[in-house]
């Protein structure tokens, strides 16, 4: 097994959260998807971000993929936690750089916007690069002090 990921989505971002559940699975991530179970009953992107960052946090190295129609309101509710390091990734360099240099514990997509496709790509990108350390670990350890 690789990583464990959680997922969780609005309903915009079910349909995508859904994809990438079973691209995950197949390249043997282990994956608990946290809902919403489907793209018709309208959901609140923040409740679905809170439950995202709280399970990242209460389990230690994992990680969390977090989807809406935009990316743009949960990755604001990830981000309010302490600890959460949450990109919203639109491109390949984005990802590349959000593993190097910022160490993101979760990524958020905008299911509306981007395709499976795309998204895998942004994900593989993510996974096979590593966190640099060095001046970006103290920066990063200073976003959670005051
Ligand atoms: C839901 O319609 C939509 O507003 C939400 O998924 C997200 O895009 C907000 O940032």
């Amino acid at each position: 097994m690789k990583e464990k990921i959680y997922l969780s989505s609005d309903h915009a971002g079910y349909d995508l959260k859904n994809n990438i559940k079973n691209y995950l699975k197949k390249n043997n991530y282990e994956v608990i998807d946290l809902g919403t179970d489907n793209n018709t009953n309208s959901v609140s992107y923040a409740d679905y971000g809170k439950k995202l960052a709280k399970n990242v946090l209460q389990n230690n190295g994992s990680y969390g993929i977090g989807v809406c129609g935009t990316g743009l309101g949960i990755s604001f509710a990830v981000n309010r936690f302490k600890g959460i390091r949450g990109a919203r990734i639109t491109s390949i360099e984005d990802a590349k750089l959000a593993r190097e240099h910022n160490n993101a514990n979760i990524l958020l997509f905008g299911g509306r916007q981007i395709t499976i496709e795309q998204a895998e790509k942004m994900i593989e990108e993510f996974f096979k690069n590593k966190f640099e350390g060095g001046r970006h670990k103290n920066r990063i350890d200073s976003l959670d002090e005051k």
